[in-house]
């Protein structure tokens, strides 16, 4: 396996990642500014290469996890070269360019058996990981009001902004600080987020506020949902649709980042919401923006992509 922008947040993930798979062995990772510097993946040491000299024809699988823009002339060249490939950017998703086309989008647990067939998946970006899989259960039963507002307020770690130094995001700027961004649902996840919700004939507006989170990682979304009908057993509905799932849990207590951070999974939670005249549920999805929300979530459609058990090598 190979990854094109390893030096970066997600590629770091990646090579992690890769290290210690028991089915995969980490044949190059490239860098752009850092080339030539080295890392420690597991017990090896890994010199970054430009991804001109990347031999991308030996990777049976290529991870790129190159900024939007920059990513898919990269995706072409490996796809060309022989690999299968994940895109970790926008550049192929739905809502960006990418929907309707033969790259299947790859939430997991929506579409893994696309991922099976696919020589190449557009991985989901972090937050539109946690709210679809959170809106999952509603969206494929057709429960969310038509015509409704779907309104989500979500906080990310800091690793979520990627790796390139902003005085903004400096310790002293976010440390002990809390606050929105993207204000007026101006996000560039928006797109992608109503793109797969309108492919799952969801008629419904959405509001997504993000928010900094004064961590290093973790994504935590709160989501507002109005209803066609009340749900009886909110927590049962959402149990019943991941049942087999391996890298989704249902709780009924509070998700937390500490119970998901360094972790493949999603961990949700929803409640009828008391008080208000239509039926709303509140639902909340936690992830780690760098593993379920990237990394982790890519390392599960390259099992699939190369016939692996989807799970092998994912911190469950
Ligand atoms: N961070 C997250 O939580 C997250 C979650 C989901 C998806 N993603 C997606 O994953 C991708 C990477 O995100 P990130 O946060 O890891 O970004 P990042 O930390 O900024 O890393 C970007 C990587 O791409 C390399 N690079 C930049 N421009 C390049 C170019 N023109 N040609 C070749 N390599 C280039 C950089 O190399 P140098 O550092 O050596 O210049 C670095 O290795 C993005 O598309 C992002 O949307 C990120």
């Amino acid at each position: 396996m190979g990854v094109l922008g390893a030096s970066g947040y997600a590629g770091r993930e990646l090579c992690a990642l890769v290290a210690r798979h028991p089915g995969a062995e980490l044949m190059f990772a490239c860098a752009n500014e850092q080339r030539g510097a080295t890392a420690r993946f597991g017990n090896r040491s890994v010199t970054f290469l430009a991804p001109d000299d990347a031999p991308l024809d030996r990777a049976q699988l290529v991870f790129s996890a190159l900024p939007h823009g920059a990513s898919r002339r990269w995706v072409d060249a490996a796809h060309a070269a022989g690999a299968k490939v994940v895109d970790l950017s926008a550049d192929l998703r739905p809502g960006n360019g990418g929907g309707g086309s033969a790259v299947p989008y790859g939430l997991t647990e929506l579409a893994r058996e696309q991922v099976r067939a696919a020589s190449v998946v557009a991985n989901p970006g972090c937050y539109p990981t946690a709210v679809l899989l959170a809106l999952l259960p509603l969206l494929v039963r057709g429960l969310i009001a038509p015509g409704g507002c779907v309104t989500v307020v979500a906080a990310s770690g800091v690793t979520g902004a990627g790796i390139t130094p902003r005085q903004d995001l400096m310790f002293a700027e976010v440390s002990g600080d809390y606050r929105p961004y993207a204000l007026g649902n101006t996000h560039r996840h928006l797109a992608e987020m109503r793109a797969v919700m309108r492919a799952l004939d969801c008629d419904a507006d959405l509001v997504f506020t993000p928010h900094l989170l004064p961590v290093a990682r973790g994504i935590l979304a709160t989501i507002t949902v109005p209803l066609v009908e009340p749900l009886a057993e909110p927590l049962g509905l959402w149990r019943s649709h991941y049942a087999s799932e391996p890298f989704v849990e249902i709780t009924g207590d509070v998700p937390a980042l500490r119970d998901v951070v360094h972790r493949n999974v999603a961990r949700i939670t929803a409640h009828m919401a008391a008080g208000v005249r239509a039926p709303t549920v509140v639902v909340v999805a936690a992830i780690d923006n760098l593993v379920k929300g990237a990394a982790g979530q890519a390392v599960q459609n390259g099992n699939l992509l190369v016939g692996l058990d989807e799970a092998m090598g994912l911190p469950a």
